[in-house]
């Protein structure tokens, strides 16, 4: 049957490190966007968020605990959540040592130094919009943040940068502010809705396990707002046979905390 048959894609995914190369650096730092470099991948995600005196960090989780020492160091700051704490403070926790002790001084990473990493990387960014509903116009500050890293030229703006997230109304704002960035939406609308993301988002980027034939077909048959066809990365693939399976659906990028050994597994397909 249709639904069954696997549509090759013109060419493999691409892979992207999943908060950097978490498999062997401590995520969202700079350790694990040069690891992956290391290792050849030339995409990574990540993950932003604001303090409480303004700044844009990088940290996956909206509270510190799980990739900092920052139970130790402020025993009496429960929960511990990233808005009650000043970049000074965020910038004393050690971000690498709950990974391996060889990692023991990494910090969380400004956005902007993070940005300036990318770049001398020479690698691209898969930027994430965490939690934006508790950040309110920080769609605002990542505009103003990108500008004074350099990253709002032809060169970022058209091949090296996407801003996605979970959150469609904060993605709303972001496309109102600036129109020529590219955007992924987090998620998998059914096919009937497909068309109203469309009037604002690039990507629409699932978990892998809602990746069929039937929805790759739907939303590859939509135009997004810079009047390509709408593209798909799924989300988190660590395993090399799913990928190569979802390579054959057609998808466009893979997400992956290892995603070295993906683009190996994807080659040898
Ligand atoms: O890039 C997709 C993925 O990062 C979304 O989930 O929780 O890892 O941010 P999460
Ligand atoms: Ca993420």
């Amino acid at each position: 049957a249709a639904e069954d048959t696997a549509v090759r894609a013109s060419h493999d995914p691409v892979v992207i490190g999943h908060r950097g190369l978490p498999s062997e650096a401590p995520e969202n730092t700079l350790a694990s966007i040069d690891r992956a470099s290391k290792k050849g991948v030339r995409w990574v995600e990540n993950d932003v968020q604001r303090t409480k005196d303004g700044a844009l960090i990088v940290m996956h989780d909206t509270t510190l605990e799980r990739t900092t020492d920052a139970k130790q160091r402020y025993p009496r700051r429960a929960p511990w959540k990233v808005s009650d704490f000043t970049l000074a403070e965020i910038e004393k926790l050690d971000a690498g040592s709950w990974f391996d002790r060889r990692f023991t001084g990494e910090r969380v990473p400004t956005l902007d130094r993070y940005l300036r990493r990318v770049d001398h990387n020479r690698q691209k960014l898969l930027l994430e919009m965490k939690a934006p509903e508790l950040y309110p116009g920080i769609e605002r500050q990542i505009v103003d943040g990108l500008r004074r890293a350099g990253w709002l030229d032809q060169r970022h703006v058209q091949g090296g940068l996407v801003v996605q997230s979970f959150n469609a109304t904060s993605l709303k704002t972001l496309h109102h502010l600036r129109p020529d960035l590219k955007e992924g939406f987090l998620g998998a609308p059914k096919a009937t809705e497909l068309r109203s993301y469309a009037a604002f988002v690039d990507q629409i980027n699932p978990s892998y396990e809602k990746v069929t034939p039937t929805w790759v077909r739907a939303v590859h048959a939509l135009k997004g707002p810079h009047g390509r066809r709408l593209e798909i990365s799924a989300w988190t693939v660590d395993d090399g046979d799913r990928a190569v399976a979802l390579a054959r659906l057609g998808v466009d990028g893979i997400i992956s905390n290892s995603a070295h050994d993906i683009a190996d597994a994807l080659d040898e397909d």
